[in-house]
């Protein structure tokens, strides 16, 4: 029976290019966890996008002269092909200025308002004191008065993650100038939470053994404190416009309108794929899985505003009474990635750019080093030393040597083929049992969200395949007895296509050259492309992906004797520390 998983991955903002902290925070566990539940024969729908509005944007734009849409364009344009290139497999990741976002974005605001769950209020905030203007979330900072922290911004604090209004800021000064803003009235709507909270409260208690302990406590205490009604709009020009009489000047708050971009994503991509009622399946069945990728700072937006929007929405584009939108299933946020040290940030000018990474190196060596590290429940520690040594010493010596070795010996032996085995002794018998039932407890870890003990389990398998041909050693078998050399090769490369299975949702692109040297036809996964769509005259360019072709399954070899191999190359090179500790960069 196949299950409906919804992988929904946080919408980066489309301000700068993409950093190792968005990969180890989210792409890169929810493209493991997709290519695992694909592989496992169960639908996936991976949607995400560009975060193309709020202050992140303008903030952005105002410093580089340009406008918000060129600055947001400008990013898109370039996290398509950077996640393309890095392997992160969205079934579809689109932007926020679509119309069909827009409109989603809008009918959830007025549902809420008819329902109740909206209010208008007149709210004081903060304006320039020189040009006037409204200086809303980034625009203003000043020290946060929960942890002291000198420079939260009017939105939320950097440092302890809790969310702000910017009138509680101590000290506050106007990100445009410096000046100290004034405080005005500006009338709001504003999203009830206080009506929700009950509700809420009780998602949190209900069937929530399987979150990590980090994301279920930090949400339970901070509903526990009480939650107070949060302004959903803005006096701003970039964004999505209220979609009310009389108040053309103001827009959606970002936070409220991209998180709906989980569904409006989903509703497009049924679109695009010809079937306009498809994200139903992920959306009102009760036994689809909804799970947020996220870093730790999204937390309350994920777990408890996105959640309350949810219940008090209840239903979109749906008749059936008896049927209500999925609330998340799980949400494993992931703790920060340092480097060598210091948090990655944008904002902070200290981080390592997923593009300059690409220039010299290439995905799968990322791939490995960051999910052996991957921050799941603490900080963790990026250092350029430890990925050589780890691509060397791990990737290269213990998986790429196994297969070289094993693949360029059958190739020379046995004609190109996959050797026809003899009789099997134990050794042969028990390291294929062994492998085979592998898949049954790496499958539950990945499907945990376990990601480093997944990967940490099949290398452990690697190194029981280099122990097992030590042992036989069938470069000396050779010489006396072809027969027995070729049992042991077969077992070998039995293993090794089990392995290029259990290593897939990690190592996706040398696992499909290992396919291929294997013999196989056809790739292990689908193919992902950028594609240009049209919508009410106007066009925006997606990464998609097309599950056609796809031949991997999640079950152990069955490689037959005598399939011709392809010539083998290495799976990976040999690494040294760049001089310059690689590429990091200021912005
Ligand atoms: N753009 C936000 C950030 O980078 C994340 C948005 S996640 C979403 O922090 F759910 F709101 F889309
Ligand atoms: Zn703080």
């Amino acid at each position: 029976m196949s299950e409906k998983v919804l992988v929904c991955v946080a919408w980066p903002y489309a301000n700068n290019d993409l950093h190792l902290g968005h990969l180890a925070g989210a792409y890169l566990p929810a493209d493991i966890f997709a290519r695992y539940h694909r592989l496992a024969g169960n639908d996936v729908l991976m949607v995400s996008g560009s975060d193309s509005h709020g202050t992140p944007i303008t903030v952005a734009a105002d410093r580089k002269g340009i406008s918000p849409r060129e600055l947001f364009e400008h990013y898109h344009q370039r996290f398509l092909e950077t996640q393309q290139r890095i392997g992160i497999s969205y079934d579809l990741f689109t932007h926020t200025d679509t119309e069909n976002h827009h409109r989603v974005a809008q009918d959830i605001f007025l549902k809420l308002l008819e329902k109740g769950y909206v209010y208008r209020a007149t709210q004081r905030q903060f304006f320039s004191a020189t040009t006037g203007r409204a200086l809303p979330d980034r625009y203003v900072e000043g020290t946060c008065p929960h942890c002291g922290y000198p420079e939260a911004r009017g939105d939320q604090c950097d440092n302890c993650g809790r969310l702000l209004d910017a009138l509680e800021l101590i000290n506050p000064r106007s990100k445009l100038d410096g000046s100290t803003p004034v405080v005005r009235d500006s009338e709001h709507f504003f999203l009830d939470l206080p009506r929700l909270q009950d509700r809420i409260a009780a998602f949190l208690t209900e069937g929530k053994d399987h979150w990590r302990p980090n994301v279920l406590n930090f949400s339970r205490n901070y509903v526990a404190a009480g939650l107070q009604g949060r302004p959903i709009t803005r006096d701003i020009e970039w964004g999505i416009p209220v979609p009310l009489p009389g108040y053309e000047e103001k827009r959606l708050y970002v936070w409220f309108e991209a998180v709906i971009g989980y569904l409006s994503a989903s509703i497009e991509w049924s679109r695009n794929v010809g079937r306009p009622d498809a994200w139903k399946e992920w959306w009102y069945n009760p036994e689809a899985r909804t799970v947020y990728f996220i870093g730790k700072d999204n937390i309350p937006f994920h777990t408890i505003i996105w959640p309350a929007m949810l219940i008090g929405v209840e239903r979109l584009y749906e008749d059936d009474p008896a049927r209500r939108l999925n609330l998340p299933y799980d949400v494993p946020a992931n703790e920060f990635l340092n480097l060598e040290g210091a948090k990655f940030s944008k904002s902070h000018g200290r981080a390592i750019w997923l593009p300059e990474y690409l220039e010299q190196y290439a995905p799968d060596p990322l791939r490995y080093y960051v999910t052996a590290i991957m921050p799941e429940t603490a900080d963790t520690n990026f250092s350029w030393a430890e990925f050589v040594r780890r691509n060397n010493d791990e990737l290269l010596a213990t998986w790429g040597n196994l297969c070289h070795r094993v693949l360029t010996f059958a190739y020379r032996n046995f004609e190109g083929r996959v050797p026809v085995p003899g009789l099997m002794d134990r050794a042969d018998v028990g390291l294929l049992a062994k492998i085979d039932v592998a898949f049954g407890p790496i499958g539950r870890l990945l499907a945990g969200c376990h990601f480093r003990a997944a990967l940490a389990e099949a290398m452990a398998l690697a190194r029981e395949v280099n122990r097992y041909l030590d042992e036989k050693g069938p470069w000396f078998q050779i010489k006396e007895d072809r027969t027995t050399a070729g049992t042991t090769i077969y077992v070998a490369l039995r293993a090794i296509d089990s392995l290029k299975i259990l290593l897939a949702p990690f190592l996706p692109f040398t696992s499909e050259a290992l396919h291929q040297y294997l013999g196989y036809e056809g790739n292990i996964f689908g193919r992902q492309y950028i594609a240009t769509f049209r919508e009410d005259g106007r066009t925006h360019n997606a990464l998609c992906y097309d599950p056609s072709g796809a031949t991997g399954r999640w079950k152990p070899s069955e490689l037959p004797a005598g399939q011709p191999l392809r010539p083998p190359q290495p799976l990976y090179a040999k690494l040294a520390l760049p001089e310059d500790v690689g590429p990091t960069g200021q912005d």
